[in-house]
């Protein structure tokens, strides 16, 4: 399934990547005045969005990006990974992993969560990342090589239609990716599909107040910004109970823009 969204998501994503690897490129060419740039700096920032954005003074500064993550989770990953960050959570330090488990994380991007993922699930586990898009699959796989991290793998496609087996992974993870994708219920129907019985989610997305109306959501930024494709609180919960996921929890963590939160969700795939 491709969509005119998912070609400006592509679009998007793809010339934030490009700018990262063309970034690497000069600087291991030998330009020693080339700095990494900070991802979250250009275009994607509440109120740095090309759209406007109305209500976003209250919410500057950290909200999106590196910033979300600990100085020692940080220090985990090569500089390119964690300054590619695009995400508004930190879904690993809230999906408690285990040594052995095999984690998917959904637009995965440049790879941030996936190799902490990695790092958390030991040698014995696995974890996927799931991006439909070229050039950040290429970041991702990059930094994973500069990283050393074997146990990781890096999977194009979109998160409505997962190139993965039925009950083939123990968490999907995702950091400010369902919020962009074309069609929310396929999303939740596919995490089901994959989940093992017993299976838990742990995603960081923007979530809206149940007052607020689409045409409110799109004051407040661009699709690509993560403002205007997002689900109210009563929408994500009834969407993943739809799906047959139990023990729904959302968790507003911090304001994004006016009534609009970076929130944390939590769910199971029930065991029978
Ligand atoms: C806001 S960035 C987040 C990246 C990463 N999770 C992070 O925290 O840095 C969104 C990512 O999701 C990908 N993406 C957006 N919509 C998607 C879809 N429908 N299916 C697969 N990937 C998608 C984009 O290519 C991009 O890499």
């Amino acid at each position: 399934m491709s969509t005119d969204l998912h070609d400006r998501m592509r679009a998007h994503y793809g010339a934030e990547a490009q700018r990262m690897l063309g970034a690497l490129e000069r600087r291991d060419a030998g330009d020693p005045g080339t700095a990494l740039p900070v991802l979250e700096d250009v275009g994607l920032a509440c109120c740095g969005d090309a759209s406007g954005g109305a209500g976003c003074a209250e919410a500057q500064g950290s909200s999106f990006g590196p910033e979300l993550y600990g100085a020692l989770e940080r220090a985990e990953l090569p500089d390119a990974a964690a300054l590619a960050s695009l995400g508004c959570g930190n879904p690993v330090a809230v999906a408690e992993l285990r040594p052995g488990e095999t984690v998917l994380d959904l637009g995965s991007g440049g790879g941030i969560d996936v190799l902490l993922s990695a790092r958390r699930v030991g040698p014995d586990g696995r974890a996927i990342g799931l991006d439909m898009t070229d050039e950040m699959i290429a970041l991702a796989r990059r930094n994973a090589r500069e990283a050393g991290v074997a146990n990781v793998e890096f999977v194009k496609g979109t998160i409505e239609a997962m190139p993965l087996a039925d009950a083939s992974v123990d968490v999907v993870i995702s950091n400010c990716v369902i919020n962009l994708a074309a069609d929310k219920d396929s999303v939740f129907r596919e995490i089901a599909r994959v989940l093992r019985p017993g299976g838990r989610i742990g995603v960081s997305d923007v979530v809206a107040e149940d007052e607020l109306s689409e045409a409110d959501r799109e004051k407040r930024g661009s699709w690509a910004a993560c403002y205007a494709g997002t689900l109210s609180f009563a929408e994500y919960r009834s969407g993943l109970a739809a799906a047959g996921l139990a023990d729904v929890e959302i968790v507003p963590t911090h304001l994004v823009a006016d009534r609009m939160h970076s929130a944390i969700i939590r769910a199971t795939r029930p065991a029978n």
